[in-house]
């Protein structure tokens, strides 16, 4: 079994490919040594395209109000215990005053679909921006917009654009989320995205509830297909406000495989080692670095909201993780063998 494990490992690492079958029987029957080969591979590949460097971004997640009412998110609509908040464009703008002096030159705005940001103030919020900081990328993180609407912000000067299609499933994606929202749609907006030139970035959730290994074989499939710059997966991990707050929250081991799949599946990728990893387990984020991730996000977010945009139980928010104790990043992440580098952090060029 595992000489066979091994055996697609290699596959992957020298095509960039398996068959989705494959994808199901690596996942199914993986062990720790299967994983640590894995992490050489991905690590190796890494560092040919990115070297030691990790790339920051700050993320300032500056509105928790959300239209939209996925089962597993801490800030559904039909969360009442959810307090909510949004920031006003001055205080998106002192966000990046600070986070440009830490060394930051990616702004990550995120927040939930929220209709009081208007295309309108969304613009502003971003021509002001892109003035202030000629030097620093803006990427946004505010969910399914028309073509019409992503098209506006790209011209007002967004470069990038995160969005995870959480599960490439049709299936599965219906029974994370109220039927207004699909599958189809969400892939709609990752192509008009693409088309439109974003850098894009997707993602998904690692043992999300009702999740399969198939299911996992399918987002591989899905991210080969669409090409992403980035890719960012954490474990799901329960919010005890949400109709799943009896599900069980996702592994560290698992979220870590994935993560050296993915590296070895697009090579070229920005892949964060993401919040979620870091709340799972105090060593999260190392461990994702040492298993192919090159980028960290830490909170740029005023420290008064912080601790409101709660996605799920326990998130970490206040501490070592946040952009104000760059030494403390600096630390964790020269740990690991490689280094924080002050870069926009573009994705390399993709000839294929
Ligand atoms: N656990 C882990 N990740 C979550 N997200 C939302 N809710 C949870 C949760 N309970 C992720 C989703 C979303 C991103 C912003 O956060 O994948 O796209
Ligand atoms: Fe806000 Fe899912 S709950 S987009």
């Amino acid at each position: 079994m595992q000489r066979n494990n091994r055996t697609l490992i290699d596959k992957l690492f020298e095509t960039g490919e398996l068959e989705k079958d494959e994808y199901v029987t690596l996942i199914s029957n993986r062990n720790e040594d299967d994983a640590q080969y894995l992490f050489s591979l991905s690590r190796k590949l890494r560092e040919q395209y990115y070297g030691k460097s990790v790339y920051v971004r700050g993320l300032i997640e500056f509105t928790n109000y959300c239209k939209n009412d996925c089962y597993y998110c801490g800030i559904r609509r039909s969360n009442k215990n959810a307090v909510r908040y949004r920031l006003d464009e001055d205080d998106i703008l002192a966000c990046c005053k600070e986070g440009y002096s830490l060394g930051f030159r990616t702004f990550v705005l995120q927040g939930g679909e929220d209709p009081y940001f208007t295309d309108e103030k969304m613009c502003r919020i971003i021509l002001k921006i892109k003035s202030l900081y000629p030097d620093c990328a803006v990427t946004l993180s505010i969910g399914e917009k028309s073509r019409e609407s992503y098209q506006a912000y790209f011209d007002a000067g967004a470069d990038r654009y995160l969005l995870r299609h959480e599960t490439a499933d049709c299936e599965h994606y219906s029974k994370l989320h109220p039927s207004e929202l699909s599958s189809d749609n969400r892939k709609r907006c990752l192509y008009d995205l693409k088309e439109i030139g974003y850098q894009v970035g997707t993602g998904f959730m690692v043992g999300s509830p009702y999740q399969t290994e198939e299911n996992l074989a399918q987002d591989m499939m899905f991210i080969k297909e669409l090409r992403p710059s980035m890719v960012g997966i954490g474990p799901f991990i329960t919010h005890k406000d949400t109709p799943f707050y009896d599900k069980p929250s996702g592994t560290l081991e698992l979220t870590l495989f994935m993560l050296g799949l993915i590296r070895l599946t697009l090579p070229y990728a920005l892949i964060p080692s993401t919040t979620a990893l870091g709340t799972i387990a105090p060593n999260g984020r190392e461990l994702g670095l040492k298993a192919g991730a090159n980028v960290i996000m830490p909170n740029l977010s005023p420290v008064e909201v912080r601790k409101k945009y709660m996605l799920y139980d326990n998130k970490i928010c206040t501490g070592e993780e946040s952009a104000q104790c760059v030494q403390c990043l600096k630390n964790r992440v020269s740990s690991t063998g490689y280094e924080i580098v002050t870069d926009r952090g573009d994705v390399v060029k993709i000839n294929n």
